[in-house]
């Protein structure tokens, strides 16, 4: 018996990365699990791969930073699987580095609504489900958001993504200060340089801040994308039961240096 069987997932940025890994490790501890994403073709492709697991699995594409879309990725969960009990607020994005004084309001803008409004949007439209469901035990629902280790410390040439981070670990304290008496646990991981598109992205610059990262990497090595994955689905676990407002760093000390 897996330590989510019979839960209903749901999983943001599923199409690729720490979504992706997350949807199958929901898949292989027994939920059922709805996968979102901008990325169409790409989701496809983590539907196949969680079905192959033999799960029940739904992807449905949404946009995070549109209401709407997100209202209707709770209610496409709903629909299928009559509640919700675990979500993955994971899809996010980053950007080139950029001195502090020449970032552009525009990037601001897209990456505070992406990183920041898009978390926000989901838990709240989560957060509605979960309290309108009866409890199974002592719980309604768990949410687990993503972080980095640039919501606990400044990313170098990231002020926007620092900025939004940083946020993404206020809203979690505040809901699970908030919710936890009505079965509600909200918790958070924060990935160290992790194996994914992003951090790809990040390495091809190949600037002062990109070659110091990679040169300070904690054993030499990223972490891998199941690795991060892995503690999310435990902290949307009933095994986390008492477990609500954590930060969890899961970056092999990097941030600890
Ligand atoms: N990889 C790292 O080193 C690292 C470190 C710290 C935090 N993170 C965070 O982990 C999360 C996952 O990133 P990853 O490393 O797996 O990167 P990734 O680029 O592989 O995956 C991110 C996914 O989010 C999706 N996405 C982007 N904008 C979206 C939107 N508006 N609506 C829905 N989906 C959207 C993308 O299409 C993509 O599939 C992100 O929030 C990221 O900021 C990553």
């Amino acid at each position: 018996m897996g330590f989510v069987e019979g839960k209903v997932a749901l999983v943001t940025g599923a199409a690729s990365g720490i979504g992706r890994a997350a949807a199958q490790i929901f898949a292989r501890e027994g939920a059922r699990v709805l996968v979102a994403d901008v990325d169409r073709d790409d989701l496809a492709e983590t539907e196949a791969m969680v079905a192959a697991l033999g799960a029940d699995v739904l992807a449905h594409p949404a946009d995070v930073s549109d209401e709407a879309s997100v209202a209707g990725m709770v209610v496409a969960a709903v629909a299928r699987w009559g509640r919700l009990d675990c979500a993955f607020n994971n899809a996010g994005i980053s950007d080139t580095t950029s001195a502090f004084e020449s970032l552009s309001l525009e990037a601001w803008n897209r990456m505070i609504a992406v990183n920041l409004t898009g978390v926000f949007l989901c838990m709240q439209h989560e957060i509605r489900q979960m309290k309108r469901q009866e409890p199974e035990g002592e719980l309604r629902g768990a949410i687990c958001n993503t972080s980095s280790g640039a919501g606990i410390i400044g990313a170098r040439g990231l002020p926007h993504y620092t900025a939004a981070k940083h946020g993404v670990l206020g809203l979690t304290k505040v809901a699970a200060q908030e919710l936890y008496k009505v079965g509600i646990r909200v918790n958070a991981v924060c990935p160290g340089m992790t194996e994914s598109k992003m951090t790809a992205a990040f390495a091809a610059e190949d600037n002062a801040i990109t070659r110091a990262v990679m040169r300070h990497l904690p054993g030499g090595r990223m972490g891998r994308p199941e690795e991060v994955a892995e503690a999310a689905v435990w902290l949307c676990s009933p095994l986390a039961g008492f477990v609500s407002g954590e930060s969890m760093l899961v970056d092999g000390s990097q941030v600890s240096r």
